[in-house]
Parts: C-alpha cells; structure tokens; sequence
C-alpha cells in the first residue's frame, strides 16, 4: 500500500512528491484532471503511483491516511474536502500544503474534527527548487498526531545545521499564519533590493557591476537567497537580444495576496508593520500608470558601504516588523508560537533564508521583544546614520525608495525623545473631549480649551 497520498500535480505538488519518493515513501499522486499524473508518471519513479478516481488514490493509502494537497486556495480547497470527505475513514490526516488564508485553515480543522478527521495548515516556502530537494515548512494541527506526519515532512525539509527547518508550530492555522508573514519579509526584502538596485542605477552602475556587487554582498553578513538570485537576474541575457532581460520586463509587479493579508494583519493588530505595507503598496503602485514624466535628477554621490549598511538595517527593521507581528499574534490567538524555532525554520529552504536570520535568533535569544534585544540595538546605533544619508540622498533624487524610508522613519520614531502624540491628544480632547493624561500627574484629565 502507499504511505502517503499527494494531490494537485501542479510545480509545488509534483516536487513535493517527488522529494517524498526519493526518500523511498511509496505516494499516491492524484490531480483533477489526469494530465499533470500522466506528466509525472512518465518519470516512472519507482514509487509514485498515479490514480485517475480520487476514491481509488484514497483507497491505495495505509490507515491513518496522510494526504497532502498543494492547489489553489479558497473555494477549491473547500470543493476537494467536499468530495474527499466521504471516502476517508476516522483519524486520516489532511493537510493543506499551500498559501491559504489561516482564519479558512482554523474553519476547516474545525469543520474536520467533528468527523474525527485531522486537518493540518502547513505552510511550506522554497518554491520549485525547495519542494524538489528541501524547503521549509511550517506545519499546524492537532498536537497529538504531529508524531505520525514528521517522519514525512522532515524528509522534505531542508536542513540548517545538521537540522531539519520544520517544527511543530501550533494548534489551528498557525502554521498558515507564520508563512503569511514569511511572506510579508519576503515582500519587504524583495523591495529593498528593488530599492538598492535602483539606487545603484541612479549612481550609474551597469547592470554587471550591479551583479558582480550583489554576489559580492552575498559573500558576507548580506548573504540570501534572494540576493544571490537578484544577482543573477540583472546579469541574465535576453534570449530575443543581447540586451539584459531584466531591462525587458514590465516596471508592473504581480501579487498572490499574502502581502496584503500580512498588512491587514498588521492593522488588526496594532502592530507597526509599516516596511511591508509600504513593500505590498509599492507593488500596487508599480501598476499604476504614471503619467508625471520623469526627468532623472543627478544624485549625490553616494559610498557603496553606505548603501550596504542601509540595506542592512532597513532588513532588520523589516524582520522586526514580521516578528513583532508573530509575537502579537501568538497572544492574541493563542498560538503559543516559539519565535527561534520559526527563526530557525527560516534559515534555510525558504525564500528569505539569510545570514541575519542567526542574528535574529541570536537577539531572540536575548529578548522576545527584537527592539529591546542589546544586539539589535547595537545594530540600529551602528547603521542609522548610512540609512538617513541613503534615504535623505534618495528622497532629494526622486528615487522612490519607500520601503528604506519607512525603515528610516520607523527608526527615527524609535529613537525619538517626542513624537508629537500630545498635541493629538490636546486637539481629541478640545474637539471631542476625549481626555488626556500628563507627564506630572496620575489620573485622566480634560480641559476646557474654549474658555479664552
Ligand atoms: C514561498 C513563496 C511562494 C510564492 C508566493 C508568491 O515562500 O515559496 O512565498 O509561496 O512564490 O506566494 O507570492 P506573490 O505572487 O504574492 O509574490
């Protein structure tokens, strides 16, 4: 019989399969439409089995089921567990391995429970190549069962340190939590480097000093993935041309929604989640027909450390911003998330698997509270000048770097001895009488700010 069971053979379902096979697991694979099994079949991996009937896939799979599913979320995945439902028996397990929403991920689990079915959200980042050979995974469900899907996810997770970046993350859609916000940094990463390389542009550098730069960074504390493959993507040639086929793309970038799902979460919250709004935002502005014209200003000269150390520090502020967010998040839901565990499932698989994130678990290790970590202060100190001379220089440009603004901003707001709060609470309370409390004595207080 099979050992476990995959369903949706689409890039993320295929290679997870795949990866589970080369780890001698015999699977059961089963797409909707038969083409994409006959696709995977014609690899003739000893031991993937293809289906064309979903109750023959299911049928094929030893009890307890273990059957992961990578298709579109949203209603599909409530059609799949519409039909699936009726051919498991108690105690299978599901598990939803794509980008759901976790508020659907806590509905369904729910939902399964009252059948004695298991459902487990887990988040899995590292696109193709991570699902192939090792991504990183962020699964959520019943405590009690974890034991009999980690033989299987840990044989598909990549590995940090000689350990495998997956961990038990909590009850109920917690998993599909943290990767929402995995791919919040992920956003403000993307648009940082976005940011650099239009700064290096303003600063005329071709787009191979751009790449020789990028892997040049990567050899150090920078090091990332997405870096690595921003290097190579500036330096790719278009197979049309001999021009730089990154100079060929459209100035529009596409979003699946997590992005947004992170912000709103944010807002939720009342967490300051600036950096990757402003990321999401930017996204959608990219879209936008900008009919202003533009005439490119001269830019001061600016040192390539200074670049590289506003960089650095508008990243840290983006992992503060996500983890500040988790943190939150783990109060507010109960999802008693252990932040270097989810730290140390980023470090490798994923797509924003870097260096800093030792120095995040480092500053976790200090203080839950990454703002209040010594390292992390430590860091800011060091950095902060570089970032308001890069931002400062920018904004003067009119280059759009508004994801290192907003690190420049959030920064400059952590640092500062006033922000300005009191005047609000004196114009609530003239207006609506809203109250307000002083600096030299306890109690709430309102004034009568007519009486002049
Ligand atoms: C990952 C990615 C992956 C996918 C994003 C793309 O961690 O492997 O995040 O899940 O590439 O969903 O998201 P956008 O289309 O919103 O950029």
């Amino acid at each position: 019989m099979n050992e476990i069971g995959v369903i949706g053979l689409s890039t993320m379902g295929k290679n997870i399969a795949l990866n589970l096979a080369d780890h001698q697991f015999k699977v059961a694979v089963y797409n909707r439409t038969y083409t994409n099994t006959k696709d995977l079949l014609e690899l003739s991996h000893i031991n993937i089995k293809g289906y064309e009937q979903l109750e023959d896939f299911v049928k094929s799979i030893s009890r307890p089921r273990k059957i992961m599913f990578l298709i579109k979320s949203g209603n599909p995945i409530d059609e799949l567990i519409e039909k699936i439902v009726h051919h498991l028996d108690e105690g299978d397990i599901l598990m939803d391995g794509g980008n759901s929403f976790f508020e659907d991920t806590g509905r369904r689990e729910k939902k399964l429970k009252e059948k004695n079915i298991y459902y487990y959200g887990v988040g899995i980042s590292g696109g193709e190549n991570g699902a192939r050979f090792g991504a990183s995974l962020m699964p959520a469900g019943d405590a009690t069962i974890y034991p009999l899907i980690a033989p299987y996810l840990e044989a598909i997770a990549a590995k940090k340190d000689d350990d495998y970046c997956v961990r038990y993350i909590g009850e109920s859609g917690a998993g599909h939590y943290v990767k929402m916000v995995h791919n919040g940094i992920e956003y403000a990463d993307m648009q940082l480097l976005a940011e650099v390389y239009l700064l290096l542009k303003a600063q005329q550098y071709s787009n191979i000093q751009i790449g020789q730069l990028f892997s040049d960074w990567n050899k150090g504390p920078l090091e990332s993935y997405l870096l690595k493959i921003s290097s190579i993507i500036v330096t790719e040639r278009d197979p049309y041309n001999n021009a730089f086929l990154v100079d060929k793309i459209s100035d529009a970038a596409a979003n699946k929604g997590t992005g947004k799902w992170t912000s709103v979460e944010a807002i939720k919250l009342d967490v300051d989640a600036s950096l990757i709004s402003a990321s999401y935002y930017a996204r959608v502005f990219s879209n936008k027909k900008n009919d202003y014209g533009t005439i490119p200003k001269s830019m001061k000269r600016l040192e390539l450390n200074e670049i590289k150390k506003a960089y650095y520090l508008a990243k840290i502020v983006a992992f503060i911003q996500g983890f500040n967010l988790l943190k939150e998040a783990s109060d507010r839901y109960d999802f008693k998330l252990k932040l270097k565990d989810i730290a140390h499932i980023f470090k490798a698989g994923c797509i924003i698997q870097c260096e800093l994130l030792d120095v995040i678990e480092a500053a976790l290790e200090e203080n839950s509270e990454l703002i209040e970590s010594p390292l992390i202060r430590k860091l800011i100190i060091t950095h902060k000048s570089e970032l308001k001379i890069v931002d400062s220089s920018a904004v003067l440009a009119e280059v759009p770097i508004v994801a290192m603004s907003c690190a420049t901003s959030y920064i400059n707001q952590l640092c500062a001895r006033q922000l300005g709060a009191n005047l609000i609470q004196g114009q609530r309370d003239y207006f609506g009488a809203h109250g307000f409390e002083r600096v030299d004595q306890e109690g709430a207080f309102h004034h009568d700010w007519t009486k002049r």
